[in-house]
């Protein structure tokens, strides 16, 4: 995608603009707030499909994200095949074991009581997606030479919540997985050593009997997570 060609700056009428009453921006800006705090990470999965376009329509979202100098660094690999995902859980499960006996430290591991996870992980098979975020940190021109990402974490962090976004207002549910370490989906997933997965997450509609930890209900009061200064 990148060639070496210098690209101008070309300023043009910004293509859209909501155009809403300021009543409406608020009534937007609660109906959003509406909607987003009924997401919650799922862990139990039903084996009903997701047909291919609608995750590929989530990640075009995602790929809408801003990024550094818009380098968009970030590469999504969509499972679905049944081996695959068997294969990534024995690779999970193998590293959730170390965490859980003990690697992880005492502190996190008190700090994950709340929310009842183990080294036990079902859902990256019975899920029927996995989406695997991977970080670009450094690009590659055309002709093979390399060039420099800039905010790779941030710009990486902020798809990966649109796409997490864009599962949930289409009806999905999603758990964001993160086995430490996670460099054994490079090589499972052919992704080359400049990339670095930063978490999988597991999507598909929530079982019948699904649950959640009652403590992701509890999320920081407004006068806590926002100072305001006018
Ligand atoms: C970066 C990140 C890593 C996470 N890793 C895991 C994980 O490995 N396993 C898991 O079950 N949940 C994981 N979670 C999910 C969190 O436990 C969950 O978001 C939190 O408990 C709040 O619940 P909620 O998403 O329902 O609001 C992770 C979330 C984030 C943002």
């Amino acid at each position: 995608m990148f060639s070496r060609d210098h690209i101008v700056y070309e300023p043009i009428e910004l293509p859209d603009r909501a155009g809403f009453s300021d009543d409406e921006v608020l009534a937007q800006a609660g109906a959003f707030y509406d909607r987003m705090k009924r997401r919650h990470t799922v862990r139990d999965f039903c084996d009903r499909p997701v047909a291919r376009e609608v995750i590929k329509q989530c990640i075009l979202a995602a790929g809408t994200a801003p990024s550094g100098a818009n380098h968009q660094p970030w590469h999504f690999v969509a499972i679905s095949d049944p081996s695959y995902k068997k294969r990534i859980r024995e690779a999970a499960e193998e590293e959730e074991r170390r965490f859980y006996e003990g690697g992880a430290g005492d502190e996190w591991l008190k700090a994950l009581e709340p929310i009842g996870t183990n080294d036990h992980k079902p859902h990256l098979e019975e899920a029927p997606w996995l989406i695997v975020v991977f970080a670009q940190r450094w690009g590659q021109f055309d002709d093979g030479a390399r060039f420099k990402n800039y905010y790779v974490p941030e710009s990486t962090g902020i798809a990966s919540g649109f796409l997490l976004a864009a599962l949930h207002h289409a009806g999905l549910v999603s758990l964001t997985h993160t086995p430490n370490p996670m460099k054994f989906l490079n090589e499972m997933l052919g992704r080359p050593g400049s990339e670095k997965p930063i978490m999988i997450l597991a999507v598909g509609h929530p079982a019948e009997d699904a649950k959640v930890p009652a403590v992701a209900k509890i999320k920081k009061p407004l006068d806590e997570i926002l100072t305001v200064a006018e």
